[in-house]
């Protein structure tokens, strides 16, 4: 990587210095309690290697999307006693995320002391890559450690504007070690595939994948597409999709991307079908070809289950993003389990795959199998973006190493 990482930086040189640390902690929350831990525990070592050292820690993070104002649904008050927990030593939480409230706690630091501030984006000027707000942050601090790989492709004031505002003031910015990892791998399965190289596609929407559709192309062996994204490309093929969710202004776009795809990617051949997508209904199995006017296409069926199968089990290097059908409703999980089950027995033989967005990460976890896959990306959107070939703002504004 061409940035600089914390692992650049002397350690002997930490102790006493005010760090700031953007991560991503936006986890979801049921009844005020932290819902799934994967991004906290991620966010874990870059805090340690820094708090070890004697750092003092001064942590942000934004959490879900407040407008721009104080909302207590979306406070990061759990997430500090969930952080405590697991890096074993206090974390100071301060209910503001910047102004004389911050920079006083920021003062009673000590060596060592990690301070999360409340969410970022409870100001509206964190969204809207606010200058002054991003030169506030970066006064705290004479060193800026972005680790927020989940939010490295949007330029926001906490992420690619404090990186901008620490560089001026004279100081570094640099990526901590789980950006450093995403990009490392991501990177790795993108410039130098072991082969064959299979990327599969999922979720609901081909808007956003397009891109990546086309920039993934020219570089994998296979793309296996499924979930409801398939449905638009049925339409775009003339089949008929019943009531399912389509993109109707997309079938073009699709039907041109087929085109130029030719036998490299591969689309679902059978389908899991209800009236309609609850626990509970009724299921049919049918060919793609025979899907009626009332059906809802909700999962890929058993023969594009096995068809998907194979081609994980042949390949080498596997990049996958997105549900296969509706996991969250267990009638439907059993295509998605099935693949994070296959994704999981080819690295068990040795390949290399990298699992992106937070419903392809829950299935693993689901499929009980999250442990024996090469790498698990905490970066939904920005994993996409990267795998279009896109600059991460959050990346681009860092420290060049040379
Ligand atoms: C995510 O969950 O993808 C990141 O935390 C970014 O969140 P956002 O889409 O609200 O910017």
């Amino acid at each position: 990587m061409s940035k600089k990482t914390v692992s650049d930086v002397d350690p002997s040189v930490l102790a006493g210095r005010s760090v700031l640390v953007r991560a991503d902690l936006n986890v979801p929350l049921d009844n005020g309690e932290v819902a799934d831990d994967q991004r906290i525990r991620a966010s874990v070592p870059t805090l340690r290697l820094l708090s070890d050292a004697g750092a003092r820690v001064i942590l942000l993070s934004h959490l879900g999307r407040p407008k721009g104002a104080p909302d207590p649904a979306y406070s990061l008050a759990p997430v500090a006693r969930y952080l405590a927990g697991l890096l074993g030593r206090p974390v100071r939480f301060v209910p503001v995320p910047a102004g004389p409230e911050a920079e006083s706690a920021v003062a009673e630091m000590k060596d060592g002391d990690v301070v999360l501030l409340e969410n970022t984006r409870f100001l509206p000027g964190d969204t809207k890559n606010d200058g002054e707000l991003a030169a506030t942050w970066a006064k705290l601090g004479d060193l800026f450690v972005n680790d927020a790989f989940g939010t490295a492709h949007r330029a926001h004031a906490s992420t690619a504007g404090l990186a901008e505002a620490m560089k001026a003031l004279g100081g570094e910015a640099v990526a901590g070690l789980l950006l450093a990892k995403e990009l490392r791998f991501l990177g790795d399965a993108l410039a130098d595939p072991e082969r064959p190289f299979v990327a599969i596609l999922g979720g609901a929407k081909i808007s956003g994948k397009i891109e990546v559709i086309d920039a993934l192309l020219p570089r994998v062996d296979r793309l296996l597409v499924g979930g409801a994204m398939a449905n638009t490309f049925f339409r775009a093929l003339g089949l008929e999709t019943g009531a399912s969710l389509v993109e109707e202004d997309r079938i073009q776009v699709a039907k041109e991307t087929l085109e130029r795809a030719g036998d490299r990617l591969i689309l679902p051949v059978d389908c899991v079908v209800a009236a309609d997508i609850v626990e509970g209904s009724a299921t049919r199995v049918v060919e793609r070809s025979a899907v009626q006017a009332g059906d809802r296409i909700a999962d890929i069926g058993p023969t594009t289950r096995a068809m998907f199968g194979r081609e994980v089990a042949g390949a080498r290097t596997i990049v996958w993003n997105g549900p296969m059908g509706v996991f969250e409703v267990d009638l439907f999980a059993e295509g998605t389990v099935a693949l994070a089950e296959a994704v999981a027995a080819a690295c068990d033989g040795g390949a290399t795959a990298v699992v992106g967005g937070g419903d392809s990460a829950a299935a693993a976890r689901r499929a009980g199998v999250a442990d024996r896959i090469t790498h698990i990306s905490t970066g939904g959107g920005a994993s996409l973006e990267f795998l279009a070939g896109d600059e991460l703002p959050g990346v681009a504004a860092l420290t060049e190493r040379s």
